[in-house]
């Protein structure tokens, strides 16, 4: 039988060929997803993902691009964004709220001041969708998502679904044990406070970052882990690296362990700049800084 050389025939009103990914990454760089799918539903989901699985194409899942570099090449596989209604749900129980994978975590966060509900301040400013965060056990020194997670809903790469819970799940730092390539929803637990106590301790961290933290610039966060016990942007500093340039990456003036894009940067030019921090820590300190930003491909 003639094989038909798009796999996703008939999807066509929820997958785009040749996509570029850069308008969806905080860097504003990368080159384009060969299949770029949005699902509004669990079963397009389902579907997209067998034909993913027949045509043997590797997936990935993009949140908001935040913790992200895609590389000028792009990437020959599907990339999937949960940004349809579908993955937005909020419902907010007595102790809990239930999410839908794409729920923005600053939304979230303004949401759940509103009703009173305390748990996840320690993701002010940052930025990424649940899932992503999920993934990525997203949090800083003021503590992690992990800690509020009771349940995920998370779906294989044959379309099979699952839910995974607190007690066998293993939060880290900015790692988890899900396995499943995608995660769908989650629910946190939240406990009820009053309102401005949890919007003092929102603004107390945001204020912290604000001033640490070159925040209105492009940027992917922190690019590289802390090793335990040290700090990769003090290690960075210490090396006299800060406001190093390599073509349009610089590093941060007032963070170290940021690179800034310029206008006109390249994912070249980043990776050039990790290469160039990596060996010169290494050479001061016997350090192999691991970075946390992830890479596509
Ligand atoms: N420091 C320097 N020079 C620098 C940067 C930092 O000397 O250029 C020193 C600071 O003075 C401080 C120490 O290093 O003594 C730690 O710095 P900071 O308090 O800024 O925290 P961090 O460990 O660098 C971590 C997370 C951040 C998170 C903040 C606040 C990592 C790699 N970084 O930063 O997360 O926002 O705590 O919670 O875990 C991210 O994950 O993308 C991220 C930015």
């Amino acid at each position: 039988m003639l094989k038909l050389s798009n796999p996703f025939s008939g999807l066509e009103s929820i997958v785009e060929e040749n996509a570029p990914l850069s308008r969806y990454t905080w860097y504003r760089i990368g080159g384009p997803a060969r299949w770029f799918i949005r699902p509004n539903s669990l079963e397009e989901l389902q579907e997209a993902v067998r034909r993913c699985a027949d045509a043997n194409l590797r997936t990935y899942v993009l949140g908001l691009g935040a913790n992200l570099l895609v590389s000028d090449a792009g990437v020959d596989a599907a990339v999937f964004k949960f940004d349809s209604e579908f993955w937005g749900r909020v419902e907010f129980a007595e102790t809990h709220v239930e999410v839908g994978a794409g729920v923005d975590m600053q939304k979230l966060l303004l949401r759940t001041i509103r009703h009173g509900r305390a748990g996840i301040e320690c993701l002010a400013g940052i930025p990424g969708t649940i899932g992503g965060g999920i993934r990525m056990n997203a949090g800083g020194k003021f503590g992690d998502i992990g800690s509020v997670v009771q349940s995920v809903q998370v779906m294989d790469s044959h379309g099979n679904l699952y839910e995974r819970h607190k007690d066998d799940l293993v939060f880290d730092y900015r790692t988890t044990n899900i396995s499943a390539p995608f995660i769908l929803g989650a629910t946190l637990d939240l406990e009820e406070d009053d309102p401005d106590r949890i919007l003092r301790k929102t603004k107390e961290i945001w204020m912290y970052k604000r001033n640490t933290q070159p925040l209105n610039t492009k940027n992917a966060g922190c690019i590289f882990k802390n090793p335990r016990g040290l700090s990769a942007g003090a290690l960075i500093d210490q090396a006299g690296l800060k406001g190093l340039r390599v073509g349009g990456a610089e590093i941060s003036a007032k963070h170290a362990n940021f690179i800034i894009a310029h206008p006109g940067c390249t994912s070249e030019d980043i990776m050039s700049m990790i290469k160039l921090i990596r060996e010169k820590v290494f050479d001061r300190n016997q350090i192999l800084l691991e970075s946390e930003v992830q890479f596509w491909p």
